[in-house]
């Protein structure tokens, strides 16, 4: 499934390997004024091709190294030519990518080898120069793109909606809520995010976010200092796994947030 949304001066492309007419996972990707940003899972190849082989890009830039972000990068840069630039660590995974766990195959599918270029701090288009911000948490490559006149911010897999009660294994809460930090004092307008596309209010969604995690973490710390279990705080505060956490044979799960906040719990302190 590939669906384009055109809003002017941004065009979004909404994918979804789909299972009986309905999509199995979003991952979203932006166009603007020629940069691709990301290129969705390899799944969706054909129809990514289909719908790119004649678009007017001439760089691709790349927010983190995980498959639906990655999926279609030997595309550009193999078949069309066009460079494609990334976090360092971003390219040595994209350079030769590591297997993935079945769920995310089944999803996603495994991305392609690419080769791609080091980011710089900015990405500079014809109309636009964004500035290359390091936001690691979800993964440690992970940047975001922000362009300061119009307060737009292409913040991949940082963002994922408020409510997200769970991380993959490795994901690190301290460093999640540092990036957080740093974009919302960048004041963004619109967020384009992975999972979600384009949402507005970006600075207060940002927040709400931030302040829910951060709440979640005082309610782990004190569970924990009060000598409760990992696995009964994971139930106290979430209400136990998602079904979520046995498709991906335990690779995304609440108790990995529930560990890396015990694992960071200097930072939880009351503001
Ligand atoms: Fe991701």
């Amino acid at each position: 499934m590939l669906i384009k949304t055109d809003y002017g001066e941004i065009v979004e492309f909404k994918t979804s390997r789909t299972a009986f007419g309905r999509p199995l996972y979003l991952a979203h990707f932006f166009l603007l004024d020629g940069l691709l940003i990301d290129t969705g899972p390899a799944h969706t190849a054909t129809e990514v091709k289909r719908a790119l082989i004649n678009a007017p890009v001439n760089q691709v830039a790349i927010t983190h190294q995980h498959e639906d972000h990655t999926g279609n990068c030997s595309f550009f840069e193999q078949e069309l030519k066009i460079p494609i630039y990334a976090h360092p660590d971003t390219l040595i995974i994209m350079k030769s990518p590591p297997p993935v766990p079945i769920y995310r195959h089944v999803i996603w599918g495994s991305q392609p080898p690419a080769n791609g270029l080091p980011l710089s701090s900015k990405l500079v288009t014809e109309k636009y120069t964004l500035d290359v911000i390091h936001t690691p948490g979800h993964s440690i490559d992970h940047v975001s793109f922000f362009e300061p006149v119009n307060r737009w911010l292409f913040c991949g897999d940082l963002f994922l909606g408020e409510k997200l009660t769970g991380f993959m294994v490795g994901e690190n809460i301290a460093d999640h809520l540092q990036s957080l930090k740093k974009v919302i004092a960048l004041k963004p307008k619109v967020l384009f995010c992975g999972l979600k596309g384009r949402i507005e209010n970006a600075t207060e969604r940002l927040i709400s976010k931030y302040e829910q995690w951060w709440n979640i973490g005082l309610k782990v710390k004190e569970l924990y200092k009060a000598g409760i279990s990992r696995n009964n705080i994971t139930k106290i505060v979430f209400g136990g796994e998602l079904f979520f956490h046995y498709i991906s044979q335990s690779n995304w799960g609440r108790c990995y947030m529930v560990d890396t906040i015990i694992d960071n719990l200097s930072i939880f302190n009351n503001q």
